[in-house]
């Protein structure tokens, strides 16, 4: 089959490899669409470590079931489908608390990290187990649906935040993950949601998904900012999706006495914490990692509306594209959110751009 390999870092290619074999709980996906993750990335560069070449990566991905394992039940050859980027054991401690995002013997689709190595699925075909499956809504389209991983992610921090509705809330980072983020306090019942991003670019999008201010600013003008639009108070809850010292910091000092900062962002390896802040004010300092169970609302949200990704796709590409396109994001190519790649044969989708 046709696959997109990193042979070396920096460099892809599409590749003639063998199709992955289908163990007994385990089926065979054709893929139909596989975004590029900023994950992807970082990997292709060799800067994460977590795509040691050669590695076919993709794990946003969806598409139809083209074989199925011995043992799979409930799934049949030609049923649409999405799966967790997170192949999950079902069986230790934090699988059976549905903490499966923690699970202890966690595998992440195309990633090869030294401790293992998963076929990814910018190729044809991806072999994945049952139990990370989940069938689409016939409303999904494919391209849609390699989104819904991303939108989990948002759900997650939100649903982590414990929000009971009508709080005020900072969203910091307008990129994919804190317009998706956005989006899902708003659904959770935000009676306010400012964004903050230094590309103004990025604030014009998080306004057309329904933030309620954008406010482009940094460090100790954010601050200052969300503090005169909060009467000096802070908001409810910050969810913070940049990832460095001084967002995490801005954070902290935007957040209210009591309230909770929920940590999506993580760019940097370290962060300075003013610990006597936190602690004086009380402040709930929140990791969210991945997701747990939020694909069925996910797709629920996609599905009716709720949750806006189209404008978040810009574009559909054929899997030989794939080189071109990572070079681009590499690059830092201004205005580009996610790429989705297409493997099947004949896709006659270069450069579509979604509306
Ligand atoms: N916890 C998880 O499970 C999880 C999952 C996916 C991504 N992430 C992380 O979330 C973060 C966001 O990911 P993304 O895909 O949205 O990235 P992105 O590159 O699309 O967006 C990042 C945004 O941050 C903005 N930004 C950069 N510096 C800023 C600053 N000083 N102040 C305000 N805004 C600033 C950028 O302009 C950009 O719009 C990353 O750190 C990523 O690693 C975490
Ligand atoms: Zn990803
Ligand atoms: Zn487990």
């Amino acid at each position: 089959m046709k696959a997109l390999l990193l042979s070396e870092y920096k460099h892809l290619e599409i590749a003639d490899v063998a199709v992955p074999g289908v163990g007994a709980g385990e089926v065979l996906v054709r893929v139909a669409a596989c975004g590029i993750c900023g994950s992807d990335v970082h990997g292709y560069d060799g800067s994460s470590g977590r795509r040691i070449p050669p590695v076919v990566m993709g794990h946003e991905a969806a598409g139809i079931i083209a074989a199925v394992g011995d043992e799979v039940k409930g799934f049949t050859v030609g049923d649409r489908v999405t799966f967790d980027s997170t192949v999950y054991c079902g069986e230790c401690e934090f699988c059976r608390r549905d903490e499966v995002n923690l699970c202890e013997n966690r595998q992440v689709l195309g990633v090869s990290c030294g401790e293992y190595r998963r076929a990814g699925a910018f190729a044809e075909y991806v072999a994945v187990p049952a139990r990370i499956l989940y069938r689409l809504p016939d409303a999904l389209s494919f391209e849609e649906a390699a989104m819904l991983e991303a939108v989990s992610v948002a759900l997650h921090g939100v649903r982590l935040a414990e929000l009971k509705g009508k709080e005020t809330a900072l969203v910091i980072g307008a990129g994919m993950i804190g317009l998706l983020t956005l989006q899902a306090a708003k659904v959770a019942g935000c009676s306010l949601v400012i964004v903050a991003d230094i590309d103004a670019t990025r604030l014009k999008l998080a306004s057309d998904m329904g933030a309620d201010e954008g406010l482009q600013a940094s460090s100790a003008e954010l601050v200052s900012e969300v503090l005169r639009v909060t009467g000096g108070r802070g908001v409810d809850v910050v969810l913070e999706a940049v990832g460095r010292d001084e967002t995490v910091g801005a954070a902290i000092d935007c957040v209210r006495k009591g309230g909770t900062v929920v940590l999506v962002g993580n760019i940097a390896r370290e962060v300075t914490l003013p610990l006597q802040k936190v602690v004086t004010r009380q402040i709930r300092l929140q990791g969210s990692c991945a997701s747990a169970g939020e694909y069925p609302k996910a797709m629920e949200l996609v599905s009716s509306g709720r949750i806006k990704v189209g404008p978040l796709i810009t574009a559909v590409a054929p899997l030989e594209d794939g080189p071109s396109w990572f070079e681009r994001l590499h690059e830092r190519e201004p205005s580009l959110m996610k790429i989705v790649l297409d493997p099947r044969c004949g896709a006659n989708k270069t450069g579509e751009v979604a509306s």
